[in-house]
């Protein structure tokens, strides 16, 4: 039996941080994880030691050290090959509970409708970096651009998120088809902190209650 993998997909200030927060306060108390099993959140990119360095280089501000949308595409690949093999997959396999900040459908929204690279190369590299691993249940905490951006108006923005509403709106519109197409939970973020993790928990118990 292997544990569970939750991830949280969503742009840019939409409250996964907040959501992941109040769901590991939760999940250990509920009664659905078995006795002995541990709850390991994470994130991409930066889950994995060599993660927290790829993890400076991808989002690093400075221009000249800007890489190309393929070299970009590469290092976001690269950061979860070290996450899966190096935390995800022993996690699970140690019957833990893993909750990641982020997956690979972020490279697909940002890379793929955000940059523009061709989606069926990056699922194919998806294929291969995954290693068969993927999320259990998948939320989308689902914000307008315009309200991400206002939402982070007083924050330092790293690379990414300092490319602004067009290309906002692009990734945002590729979650929304992502969702679709995989059947996400999609939960409005607009809505308060406890009510959005209200639902996230139900969701949760229907889920894996009796699983
Ligand atoms: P974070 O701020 O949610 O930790 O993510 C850092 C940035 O990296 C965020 O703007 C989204 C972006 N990103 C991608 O462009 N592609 C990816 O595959 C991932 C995981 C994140």
């Amino acid at each position: 039996m292997k544990g569970k993998f939750i991830v949280f997909e969503g742009i840019d200030g939409c409250g996964k941080t907040t959501q992941i927060d109040e769901l590991s306060k939760w999940l250990p108390n509920s009664g659905l994880m078995k006795k002995g099993s541990r709850l390991i959140t994470t994130r991409e990119p930066g889950g994995s030691l060599l993660g927290k360095k790829l993890r400076g280089l991808i989002l690093d501000t400075n221009e000249n050290n800007k890489p190309s949308s393929l070299a970009e595409l590469l290092l976001y690949s690269a950061d979860r090959a070290e996450h899966i093999s190096k935390v995800i997959s022993p996690a699970l396999e140690n019957n833990d509970w893993v909750i990641s900040d982020r997956f690979s459908d972020s490279t697909l929204a940002y890379q793929g409708y955000g940059r523009n690279i061709n989606l069926e190369i990056i699922k194919n590299i998806e294929s291969i970096v995954c290693q068969g691993e993927y999320p259990d249940l998948t939320f989308f905490l689902d914000i307008s651009p315009e309200e991400s951006l206002l939402r982070r108006k007083n924050e330092i923005p790293d690379r990414i998120e300092s490319e602004g509403i067009k290309f906002l709106e692009k990734v945002n519109e590729g979650f929304k088809l992502i969702a679709q197409e995989k059947n996400w939970n999609i939960i409005s973020a607009s809505q308060n902190i406890k009510t959005i993790s209200n639902q996230i928990k139900e969701t949760v118990l229907n889920n894996f209650s009796n699983k």
